[in-house]
C-alpha cells in the first residue's frame, strides 16, 4: 500500500528540524485567557497581542457582548442547518440588513466564513467558460474559488497594473471575465492600487470583486475599504468581506447592486450545503458592523498606532514590508525561518505575541513576523511593544 501522507515528507522533516533547535512551535500556541482585545496569557505570562485580525477592537465591546448573550438565550446555540432551510433566523436577516446599511448597497449575502464567501461567490458566478484575472498574491480562499469553479485562471504580478491590463486584452472579448483584487494584502500589508486596476478591468469589459477582509472597519471614511478610500466604490461589482477581522467574531459576506444577485442564495453551494452561522453570531456581528459605522476617533487612532510602530521598527534598523505604513499590518521582514522562529520565540519570552508567516503563505518566500495593530492599542503599548523588538531583536542579531 503506497502511505498518501508521504507528499509531506519534506514538510515534517522542515517542521522537526525546527523544533529539535529547541524553539517553541510557532503554529501551536494556547491563549489560556484573553484579557482584552490587546492582552492574553500564554505560557502563563501576561502578552501583548500584536498578531490578531481584531484592528478594531470589537470582541469585548459591551453592546456587542450583550448582543450575543441575548441571541444565545432568545434563539439557542445553533440553528442546525442551511439557510436555505430552517437555517434563517431573524438574526441572519438582521445582518445582511446591517451590511447593507453599512456599505450603502442593494444585496448583501452571509456566509458561514470568509473563506466560504471567496469560495463560494467566485465559483458560482465564473465558470468553466470564464476567465479569472486576479493578482498573484491572491488568498488562497480566492484561490479555490477559482479551481471550485474550473475557470480559466490568469495570474498577474502583484499589484502591476500594466500587466493586469496587458493580461485583460489576451482574452477573447466575447468571453465572460472577473477581475479578483485585495483591498489590503495581509502578508506585507500593502494597499491595491484599485482606482487604475477597477479602470482598466471596466475598460476590458470584465467586472470586478474586491475582497476587503483586512480593510474593512478601518480604511476609508466610513471604514467601507479601499474601494471607498480610492472612490470606486460604484464600479465595483462585488465586495466581499470577513466578520472574523474588524468585526470581531466569525462569517464571510458579500455585497453587491447586481441586480440578478440574489440568484445566488439558490445556486452557490458554499452557501447552500452548509450550515448556517449560530444566532449569537449574527447578533454580535450586526451589533459590531451597525458601532463601526461610528467609529472615526478608533480609525484615527488606529492610524496613529500604524504610523508609530511603522517608525519605531524602521528606526531601530528592521526591514519592513512596506517603506510607509499602508493598513494596520506591519511585516517585518526575517532573513530566513530559522531566524525569524527565534526572534519570534524571544518575542514571546518578552511577552509579546505575533505571527510568524512563511511560505506558501507569504510572497516571494519570505519569512515575516506580521504585526497587525488594533485601535485599542494604547501609545503606552506601541512603546512597550517596540523596547520587546528592540531587546529580541539585539538577542537574535537580527539588529546590531
Ligand atoms: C484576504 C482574505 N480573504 C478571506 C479570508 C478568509 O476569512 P475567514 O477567516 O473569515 O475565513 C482571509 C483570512 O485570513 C483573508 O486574509
Amino acid at each position: 500500500m503506497s502511505d498518501l501522507f508521504s507528499k509531506f515528507d519534506d514538510l515534517i522533516a522542515m517542521r522537526e528540524g525546527l523544533l529539535s533547535n529547541g524553539v517553541t512551535d510557532p503554529f501551536n500556541l494556547v491563549m489560556e485567557k484573553v484579557e482584552s482585545p490587546t492582552v492574553a496569557i500564554c505560557n502563563g505570562r501576561r502578552t501583548i497581542l500584536l498578531g490578531t485580525y481584531n484592528y478594531m477592537g470589537m470582541t469585548f465591546d459591551p453592546d456587542v457582548l450583550a448582543a450575543g448573550h441575548r441571541a444565545l438565550d432568545e434563539f439557542g446555540s445553533g440553528t442546525t442547518g442551511s439557510r436555505v432551510l430552517n437555517g434563517t433566523y431573524a438574526g441572519h436577516r438582521a445582518v445582511e440588513q446591517a451590511l447593507k446599511d453599512f456599505y450603502a448597497m442593494d444585496h448583501a449575502m452571509v456566509f458561514s466564513t470568509g473563506y466560504q464567501a471567496n469560495l463560494g461567490v467566485i465559483s458560482t458566478i465564473a465558470g468553466k467558460e470564464d476567465y479569472i484575472v486576479l493578482d498573484i498574491d491572491s488568498h488562497a480562499s480566492i484561490y479555490d474559488g477559482c479551481a471550485l469553479g474550473n475557470a480559466q485562471i490568469v495570474p498577474f504580478r502583484h499589484n502591476d497594473i500594466e500587466a493586469l491590463e496587458k493580461r485583460l486584452k489576451r482574452i477573447p472579448p466575447e468571453a465572460g471575465k472577473l477581475v479578483v483584487l485585495e483591498g489590503v494584502y495581509s502578508m506585507l500589508g500593502d494597499v491595491a492600487p484599485l482606482r487604475e486596476m477597477v479602470r482598466v478591468s471596466k475598460d476590458n469589459g470584465a467586472m470586478v470583486l474586491v475582497d476587503e477582509a483586512h480593510s474593512m472597519g478601518f480604511i476609508g471614511e466610513h471604514g467601507r475599504g479601499v474601494a471607498e478610500a480610492q472612490g470606486v466604490m460604484d464600479d465595483v461589482d462585488f465586495i466581499i468581506g470577513t466578520f472574523s477581522k474588524s468585526v470581531g467574531t466569525v462569517g464571510g459576506f458579500c455585497v453587491s447592486n447586481h441586480p440578478k444577485f440574489e440568484i445566488l442564495r439558490l445556486v452557490c453551494r458554499p452557501y447552500v450545503f452548509t450550515a448556517s452561522l449560530p444566532p449569537s453570531v449574527v447578533a454580535t456581528a450586526a451589533t459590531s458592523i451597525r458601532k463601526l459605522m461610528d467609529s472615526a476617533d478608533k480609525r484615527a487612532h488606529l492610524w496613529e498606532n500604524s504610523k508609530r510602530l511603522h517608525a519605531g521598527l524602521r528606526q531601530l534598523g528592521f526591514q519592513l514590508g512596506t517603506d510607509e505604513p499602508q493598513s494596520a499590518i506591519i511585516a517585518v521582514i526575517m532573513p530566513d525561518l530559522e531566524t525569524g522562529a527565534a526572534m519570534w520565540e524571544a518575542l514571546l519570552d518578552e511577552g509579546l505575541y505575533v505571527n510568524l508567516a512563511r511560505p506558501p503563505a507569504t510572497p516571494a518566500g519570505m519569512t515575516l513576523l506580521r504585526c497587525s495593530l488594533c485601535a485599542l492599542h494604547s501609545e503606552e503599548q506601541v512603546g512597550e511593544v517596540l523596547t520587546m523588538f528592540a531587546a529580541a531583536g539585539r538577542a537574535t542579531g537580527c539588529i546590531s
